[in-house]
Order: structure tokens, then sequence, then C-alpha cells
């Protein structure tokens, strides 16, 4: 059944290889490559758990929200917004950031009439936390070393200006940025109420029945704050790690009642659940992105174009979720700037590129790999146990192998080819393609079209298709090289060295790709559960253990694991 061929062959070959195909030297070079993590910004845009798992934001995206989309707004009093402020796509978070405050909650629903400009930041780009404030901060201020790099953490108000100002000339209408969710300040910076675009739909006192009185001073600012205009005068306090949202102990002290924290007085019995409910609002995000927004990746900016040199050595040795652009330079800082300022003017122009669905792509990578690929690490573990039966191993590894790649072989013309040959090789038969090697167009099958298309690729669209034949020359080597050691070993050699050098190319993989694909509760949750990994701020404290920020040295890897939380009415 395998393959009678002598490993020695098999060695060379591949020794060969290395010394003659530029997709070699790809592979190579790959491993201090940013193409992952620019793969990995632009497959998570607008979705919960690989911008919770990532973290640090570091891309950058115009896009247009959709009209007739309704968006909501919490207050403690019945006056209307004033601009700027946040609107939120769900309910729950304006009502869990309010009721629990004691007092009236008034909710204004509005509608989006015409489709507004937005620019989206990505990663926990609306959450409070080293990094993840990052890529706004150096987008407003890394330009200026008088500036100072460090960021006020708490200055929400201070920022919804300052981006305000940048994008009303370009006429912007809204910033959308990331903490649980994509609500209510976390969330649109809807930067001019008075606009045409946007009108009321209702405004409502929703104060649930038997809430307390609104408790007096002193409050947290700003995280209470939302909607109050006696917060944005109030002196905002020094940096330090703000207690992290309502309701430390989610499963325990729903709706930030009895004593969940700082300002919060008991909810009314009818409330209590609120929190939660926003968690498993932000739970219904965590792998399909935010609807009623269309966003244009070939318009992408990322922080890390391998021009921005000052920010790449930070992230020597870091997996994403590290990731800093404390050391940019100025002169990086403002090439974003431009680069932005840039894809805006043509985003208004109507300039989409090429027409290539990025995001679709980058998707359908990842839904065609990532399984396969935590399936094979499962089957290698299995296969390394002592006890293993090592032909069986060899057979089920062999053929996971051969069902990602046989659409690019072609074993019906060279039927006693060897797996090397009919993967990285050329067999010499009549009537096989003999310019493009299987790896090849594994790699390049999905893009390479764009090449000849050269005019209508916008800068940032290059940049992605490097990204995405990057990606793929390597998951295809990997593969390649399991299916072909595989299939031409020699029968009564011993598997078990293999066994161990392939289960290191697929985690030395799975480390290198970071997917956030392959989270999960290991248990199916019940009715009355979410499955959610940690969101700041509601749910920081998810399964009794707070995680370390993002850049605080916390490589537990299981840091932002996901649990089933439940949701205790
Ligand atoms: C990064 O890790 C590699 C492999 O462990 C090591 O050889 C290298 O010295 C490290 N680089 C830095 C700057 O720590
Ligand atoms: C690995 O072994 C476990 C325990 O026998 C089994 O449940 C599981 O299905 C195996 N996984 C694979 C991929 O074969
Ligand atoms: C090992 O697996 C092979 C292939 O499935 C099977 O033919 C053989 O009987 C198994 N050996 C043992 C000892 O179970
Ligand atoms: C494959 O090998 C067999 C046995 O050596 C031989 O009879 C057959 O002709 C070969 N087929 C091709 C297409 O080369």
């Amino acid at each position: 059944m395998l393959r009678r061929r002598p490993l020695g062959f098999l060695l060379l070959a591949c020794n060969a290889l290395s010394q003659q195909t530029p997709l070699q030297s790809q592979v190579e070079a790959s491993t201090d490559s940013v193409a992952p993590f620019i793969f990995n910004g632009l497959s998570g845009l607008l979705t919960q758990w690989p911008n919770t798992v990532h973290g640090n934001g570091h891309s950058i995206v115009p896009g247009i929200l959709h009209p007739f989309t309704l968006l909501y707004h919490g207050r403690q009093d019945a006056k209307l917004p004033p601009s700027p402020e946040w609107l939120a796509w769900d309910p729950e978070m304006s009502f869990a950031i309010m009721v629990p405050r004691g007092g009236e909650t008034h909710l204004a629903t509005y509608r989006t009439m015409q489709p507004a400009n937005i620019v989206y930041f990505d990663g926990m780009s609306a959450a409070w936390g080293d990094g993840w404030l990052d890529s706004q901060h150096m987008f407003m201020y890394g330009v200026s070393p008088k500036d100072g790099k460090s960021t006020n953490w708490w200055d929400d108000y201070g920022r919804a200006a300052k981006l305000c100002d940048w994008a009303k000339p370009r006429d912007i209408d809204a910033i959308v940025r990331m903490n649980a969710g994509f609500q209510l300040r976390s969330e649109l910076i809807w930067c001019d109420f008075d606009s045409p675009k946007l009108q009321l739909v209702s405004h409502l006192n929703i104060t649930p029945p038997g809430t307390p009185e609104r408790l007096p001073f002193p409050r947290f600012p700003h995280l209470l704050g939302v909607g109050d205009e006696d917060d944005k005068d109030k002196e905002p306090p020094k940096q330090q790690p703000p207690w992290r949202g309502p309701g430390r102990e989610p499963g325990r002290r729903p709706g930030g009642g009895r004593g969940g924290g700082p300002g919060w007085s008991p909810v009314a019995e009818i409330a209590k659940t609120g929190n939660l409910e926003w968690v498993r609002a932000a739970s219904h995000r965590a792998a399909s992105p935010q609807p009623h927004l269309t966003l244009f990746p070939s318009l992408m900016v990322t922080y890390y174009h391998p021009r921005l040199e000052s920010v790449a050595a930070e992230r020597t040795n870091k997996s994403m979720t590290n990731h800093r652009l404390t050391s940019i330079s100025v002169a990086d800082a403002i090439s974003v700037v431009e680069e932005v300022n840039d894809v805006v003017e043509r985003f208004k122009a109507g300039d989409r590129g090429s027409g290539m669905d990025w995001t679709g792509t980058a998707l359908g990578i990842i839904e065609y790999w990532g399984d396969r690929i935590s399936h094979m690490h499962s089957l290698l573990l299995n296969a390394s146990e002592p006890d293993a039966n090592a032909t069986a191993s060899l057979l089920a590894i062999r053929t996971l192998a051969y069902t990602l790649l046989n659409p690019y072989m072609q074993p019906g013309i060279a039927p006693n080819a060897s797996g090397w040959e009919l993967f990285f090789g050329m067999p010499a038969v009549a009537g096989f393609d003999g310019t493009v090697t299987a790896w090849e167009r594994c790699t390049r099958q999905k893009t390479d079209f764009l090449s000849h298309l050269a005019d209508l690729r916008t800068t940032q669209e290059i940049l992605l298709q490097e990204t995405i034949e990057i990606v793929l020359g390597r998951l295809c080597y990997d593969f390649g090289m399991i299916f072909a050691q595989s299939s031409d070993l020699v029968e009564g050699n011993p598997v078990d060295p293999f066994i161990h050098q392939w289960r290191i190319r697929v985690e030395q993989l799975m480390q290198w790709l970071d997917w956030s694909v392959w989270l999960r509760c290991e248990d199916v949750c019940p009715r009355d559960h979410v499955c959610t990994t940690p969101v700041w701020p509601i749910a920081w404290y998810v399964g009794g253990r707070v995680p370390g920020f993002p850049g605080s040295g916390d490589t537990d890897p299981d840091r932002l694991k996901p649990r089933c939380i439940r949701m205790a009415v």
C-alpha cells in the first residue's frame, strides 16, 4: 500500500529543491515574515475572538455602515446626546452600562437613513489597557514626540473629539472600535448627531421597575460616564489599572449589583442579568463578523507593513497578543497617517481596487485548512503514544494530508510517481502540465492572476496578495512534506522519527499561524450558558482567573481560553 521508494531519494530530492526554487526560499524566509500577522488581521476583521485574542489592533480600514441600521444610545437623563457620542448596534450594552448605576435610564434609538462612511480600528480598540489603544494613539499622537506615547486610557472623550476632528473634514461619519461586542462604547463613535444620515426613532425612559436611587459620588469616571455632561469636565484620574467593569464575577454577581464594584448600587431584580446579557450579545460575534457594515480590505492600512521598521524589533519572538507600537518612529507614524489619508481619499472617490474578495479568500483558507490542521495534530499526538499502531497511523496521516492537496496533483496521469514527485516535482509524463508544480498551484492559484491586473490593484492589495501567497506557501509546503514523506516511506522503515518530525512541523506551523479558529469551549455549553473568551470589560474575570493585559508578559496559552458561562437569570 505504501510507496516503495528509498528514503534517501526523498531527502536528496528535498535538498536539491532547497537550492532551486524561489518558493523554497520564500518558505524559509517565512519564519520572520509579517504575513501571518497581516493574514490574521485580514481574516479577523469585525469578529470578536480574533480581535480579543490577538488584542492589539494594527489595521485601519475604511467601510460603509449600511442604511436603515438601528443604533442605540443609553443615558441617565432625558437629553439627547451631544456630538460626538457613542452608539451601539445592540441595546444590551447600553442597558448594562447605564442601569446598574441606579436612577433613571433613557434609551435613544436611531436609524441610519443613508450609507455612512466609517473608519474601523481593529483589535480591542475600545478597551482600556496597554496595547489595546496603541494603533489609535499612534495614529493621533505618534507624529509628535512632545505628545509622548503613553496613553491616557480613560480619556475616551478626548479620543472621540480628536478622531472626529480628523474624520469630519474627510466626510467620515463615525469611528468603529471593539471591546465586548461592537456596541455602545464598543462601538461607533458618531461624530455629528445633527447629520441627516441619522434619524431618531424612539426616545424612551426604560428605567427598570424597582430601580433604587442613583448612587452619589464617588463614581468611576468615564467608565460609568457614558453620556454624562458632568463627567466630561472632571479631571481624569491618574494613570492606574482601572477597575475593569461591572460585576467582577459575572456568574455570581449579575448586573454588577450587590457590591460588584465602586459606584455600583444594587439593581432592580428584573434587571440583574444586564451584564450577562451583554456577554451573550458579545458571544454572538465570536466567529462571525459584526453585520450591518461593509469594509474595504483593498484599502486596509496596517502597522505590520514591512516598511515600518521602527516597530519590527519590538515584535521579535513575541506572539501577536504582545505586539506593541510604542517604539514607532515619528517618520513611520507619519507615514501611516499619510497612507490612511490617501486611502480615505480613494475610498470616497470610489476606488475599490481589483474587486478581489480578500476577506472571503482569507476565511476560505482558514475554513479549508483550519480544522484539518488541528485534526492532523491530534492524529500525530495519538501516533506518538508508545502503543500506537504505526501502520494505521501512517495511513491516516497520509490520507489526511492527501485530502488537503488532491486538487493540485495529477496521479491520474502519473500513477507510478512518488509522493514527492506528485507534489514537489514534475513527472516527465506526456500530457503533464510540466511548467507548474502542485506546490506552486496550491500556493498561488487563488491570487497569482492579480499580478496580471497590476493596474487595478491598490498598493494595499499588493501586500495582501503577498501575505496570502506566503501563508499558503508555508501551509502547502508543510503538508506537502508530510504527504511526500508518508507516501514514500519504505515499508519496514521505522516510522517513529517521522511521526516526531511531523508533530514538530505541525506544532511550529500552528504557532506561526496563531489562528483563533482553534479556540473553542471543550464542552457543548448547556442552553443557559454561552461560550465566551474573557472579554474586557464585562467578563475579563471569566473562569476565576484574571488574564494579564496584552504586553504584560502573561504567556499562559490558556489565558484567553473560552469557557461556558452561566446566564444566571
Ligand atoms: C528569538 O528566538 C530564536 C529561537 O529561539 C533565538 O535564536 C533568537 O536569539 C531569539 N531572538 C531574540 C532577539 O531574542
Ligand atoms: C486520539 O485518541 C483518542 C483516545 O483514544 C480518541 O478519542 C481520538 O479520537 C483520537 N484522535 C484521533 C484524531 O485519532
Ligand atoms: C495495525 O493497523 C493495520 C492497518 O489498519 C492493521 O492491518 C493491523 O492489524 C494493525 N495491527 C495491530 C497489531 O493491531
Ligand atoms: C507503473 O509501474 C508498473 C510496474 O512497474 C508498470 O507495469 C506500468 O507500466 C507503470 N505505469 C506507468 C504509467 O508508467
